[in-house]
């Protein structure tokens, strides 16, 4: 028996050494170690021994079970480990693959310079007002001091929707109802952002559509200084700390005194360029003090307050800011020029 036994392991043992696959390696436990295994045959005999031999017997069968079972476990050990090695391979990512380049949106010039001049007013307490752009000739004309049949009516030819109502040819409605809003109280202390519609025939420098932002201050003791010295602040933050102002005396019916306001040219900072036609300065807006008319008609004292305003195209400001030459790119969504903007 016992040598049955050795000869059984000696089997087992080589055809273990030829197994090539975990099907087969369960195969073989299943002949040698299972319930109808031929270890099992074996020790069926077990019965006839004497009770001196049952216990060697015993022994070697429990050494030959061992043996068997840890080359099977070694085998199916390193058939688990074959298998995870070739997923592993099958699995591997090429990390030196270069990736795709997802294509990313940029804010709009206009639009990333018009949150520029809001944020520097934002940053000297003002707060944002909004108005309609399809106006009513009141706000448009009327409540700024350019009655029906004004003159300086001509300085803006208007889109018309009916005799009375009309595309906004400037921010400065919004100043009258901003006042009206306000009910006589004080300060006032708005800019006014938004588009703005006139019938100019596009080129260069004109477009039958604008943005403009509009400025409005109301107050006790407000003064032209503090205009100028808003104006000089905002012109610094937005153009550098170099850059200087004049004022211009010029006319607005809505203001008295007004003024054109010029910058230092951005391109030769004075010395005098293309840019500046030679002068060393850029015109970028218009203001002045609030019109006393304009004052009562918004419901205001101006005996006992007083006000500056101001207005500045946003398409004028990029421009300058960019060295643009052609209002006509804001428009035309060309992403060669639109892509320029995406990383400043
Ligand atoms: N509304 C004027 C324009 O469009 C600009 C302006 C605003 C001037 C406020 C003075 C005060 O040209």
């Amino acid at each position: 028996m016992k040598e049955r036994l050795e000869q059984l392991r000696t089997e087992a043992l080589q055809e273990l050494e030829q197994v090539g696959s975990p099907q087969q390696l369960n195969d073989l436990r299943v002949k040698y170690l299972g319930k109808k295994g031929a270890l099992t045959e074996i020790l069926r005999g077990m019965g006839g021994l004497s009770a001196e031999e049952r216990p060697v017997i015993g022994q070697v069968a429990n050494d030959v079970r061992s043996a068997i079972e840890t080359v099977i476990d070694s085998k199916q050990e390193a058939f688990r480990e074959a298998e995870t090695n070739n997923r592993l391979l099958a699995e591997t990512l090429d990390v030196t693959l270069p990736g795709k380049k997802l294509a990313s949106g940029a804010i709009h010039p206009l639009n990333k310079v018009a949150q520029e001049i809001e944020d520097v007013f934002i940053g000297l307490g003002y707060t944002i007002a909004e108005g309609p752009e399809v106006e009513e000739d009141y706000y448009n004309f009327e409540a700024l001091n350019l009655p029906k049949n004004h003159p300086a009516r001509d300085m803006q030819d208007s889109f018309y929707v009916t005799d009375d109502i009309l595309m906004r040819t400037h921010t400065s409605p919004v100043q009258v109802r901003t006042m009206k809003a306000m009910n006589g109280q004080t300060p006032i202390k708005v800019i006014c952002p938004g588009k703005v519609y006139r019938r100019d025939d596009d080129d260069a420098t004109h477009s039958f559509q604008f943005n403009q932002i509009e400025g409005l201050v109301i107050g006790k003791n407000i003064r032209m200084s503090d205009l100028k010295g808003t104006l000089l602040q905002f012109v610094q933050q937005m153009f550098g700390s170099q850059a200087q102002i004049r004022l211009r005396p010029s006319f607005f019916p809505f203001t008295e005194p007004s003024a054109e306001v010029d910058v230092t040219c951005v391109q030769c900072a004075g010395s005098g360029c293309r840019m500046c036609k030679h002068t060393g300065w850029l015109e970028i807006l218009g203001c002045g003090m609030v019109h006393p008319r304009v004052l009562e008609m918004g419901g205001y004292d101006p005996e006992e307050v007083s006000g500056f305003a101001f207005g500045m195209g946003v398409e004028r400001i990029a421009l300058l800011k960019y060295g643009i030459d052609d209002i006509r790119h804001f428009y035309t969504n060309d992403l060669r020029f639109l892509g320029q903007f995406a990383r400043m």
